[in-house]
């Protein structure tokens, strides 16, 4: 049987336009959303994602700022636009996009981001709040792919859920989101001498490693949930995750694609988060 797709558009369409409704209800009572992003160098990726991450708040009546910066800024200069972003009524969210020049140290940059106003997740307190099963801001790859997964309809609670990929970014913070919701998490990296033996066991397995074809048909459980956080590219340039998609459709019960999977989600969830920060900031 063939694999139901997830279709990442489709859902963030969905959220994005419940945010956009909420956006407005805020900005009627003199309150509109602002996320502040910062980039530093000109990193050709970081360009673009910025430039999406901007477009998405117009689109959808959030209040954005774009500062850029050139890659000699200095870390106390970078610092020091952090705490004015910080003291800014109209900004609620944060992001200081990465990767930083190599004479910026990005954890004490994210450590000067106000917790409130963290709308990466990326610091060690909403890192410990998520640990802690405290409310906070979510990391935003994650946290989509959790909504992907919910799209499905079925239970996570009492499911069997392997993550591929220990970073602080995705797969930790995955993990911890999934044990939240009641799953059995298994976390497999590099150094797991055998994945098949875990993946084969998952009703949900979230593929989170940056290495096309890490999870192939013989690894996955028929009817598993396969999220692809992969963002690769084939030997003919074409867009491809860490799955391959087109065996493991036919083993899957529900499968994400790359493109029009796990992407739109994450700055649809970093428009959810600014809206959340905005919500929740006296
Ligand atoms: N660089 C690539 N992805 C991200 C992200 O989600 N947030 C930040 N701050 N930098 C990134």
């Amino acid at each position: 049987m063939t694999a139901q797709l997830i279709d990442g558009v489709a859902l963030s369409r969905q959220i994005r336009s419940e945010v956009g409704a909420r956006a407005a209800a805020l900005a009627g009572r003199g309150r509109t959303p602002g996320l502040a992003v910062i980039v530093v160098g000109d990193d050709p990726a970081s360009a673009v994602y910025v430039r999406n991450k901007v477009k998405a708040c117009h689109e959808h009546g959030l209040h954005s700022v774009l500062e850029k910066y050139d890659a000699a800024l200095s870390e106390p200069e970078l610092l020091a636009r952090v705490a004015a972003l910080n003291a800014d009524p109209a900004i609620h969210g944060i992001l200081v996009q990465m990767p930083l020049p190599r004479h910026i140290d990005p954890q004490k940059v994210i450590a000067a981001i106000d917790t409130r106003k963290d709308v990466d997740g990326f610091s060690v307190l909403s890192a410990g709040e998520l640990m802690s099963g405290l409310p906070g801001l979510r990391p935003c790859t994650p946290y989509g792919c959790m909504k992907l997964i919910e799209s499905t309809g079925q239970a996570i609670k009492g499911k069997h859920a392997v993550v591929i990929g220990r970073s602080n970014t995705v797969g930790k913070p995955m993990a911890l989101l999934l044990l939240q919701a009641h799953a059995t998490v298994t976390v497999c990296h590099s150094a797991t001498p055998d994945l098949a033996v875990h993946t084969r066991q998952a009703d949900i397995v979230v593929a989170a490693v940056g290495r096309r074809n890490t999870l192939t048909a013989g690894m996955v459980k028929p009817g598993a949930i396969v999220i692809d956080v992969g963002m690769n590219r084939n030997d003919a340039g074409k867009l491809c995750g860490d799955v391959d998609f087109g065996a493991v459709r036919e083993v899957a019960g529900w499968i994400t694609p790359v493109p029009g999977g796990v992407g739109p989600m994450t700055i649809t969830m970093l428009l959810v988060n600014t809206l959340q920060a905005a919500e929740s900031q006296p």
